[in-house]
């Protein structure tokens, strides 16, 4: 049984990654969404609760695709679940370097393949990081992430209890 990882912080998910898991879960038959635990990037907007109640919802569509968190090597992660490929979305040439390093890496390190799909050209500018800042400055994020998860952008921001609050 083909499975596939598509990983990510997801924080939170958009229209982006959605179109990404969906292709993917035509093309394995299951398909694990992987939510990082302890990104080193930023400080993260949602708590792991949240991101993972905003995929279930905009996923619930999707028989043959899971939500589960990882932490420590994305490869490790695979190959505890039995994962034989990672699939990630490239939006532009500038995704691609680092990309390419991070599959050449996994691959060495235990042999994993990871798969590239091409963004959408609806969504190639789309990144969750992109749609945090937008939002928290008031701009409107509508058509970049579903409904809900825009809504929560909204109460976030304009409702108090947020990171700017
Ligand atoms: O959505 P993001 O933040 O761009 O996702 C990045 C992610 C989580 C896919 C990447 O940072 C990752 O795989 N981290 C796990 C740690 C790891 O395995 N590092 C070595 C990569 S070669």
């Amino acid at each position: 049984m083909a499975t596939a990882l598509c990983p990510g912080s997801f924080d939170p998910v958009t229209l982006g990654h959605i179109d990404i898991i969906e292709r993917s879960a035509r093309h394995f038959e299951r398909v694990i969404v992987a939510v990082i635990r302890n990104p080193q990037k930023t400080q993260s907007l949602f708590t792991l609760e949240e991101r993972q109640e905003m995929l279930a919802e905009a996923l619930a569509h999707l028989g043959n695709v899971e939500i589960a968190f990882f932490k420590g090597l994305l490869v490790e992660f695979a190959r505890d679940n039995g994962a034989d490929a990672i699939v990630k979305g490239l939006r532009a040439v500038s995704d691609f370097d680092y990309e390419l390093q991070m599959a050449q890496m996994n691959q060495r390190l235990t042999g994993i393949d990871t798969f590239f799909l091409s963004t959408s050209p609806l969504y190639s500018f789309l990144s969750s990081s992109l749609v945090r800042e937008v939002a928290r400055f008031g701009g409107d994020v509508s058509g970049m992430v579903p409904g809900h998860v825009n809504q929560r952008l909204l109460a976030r921001f304009t409702g108090g209890g947020g990171e700017d609050s």
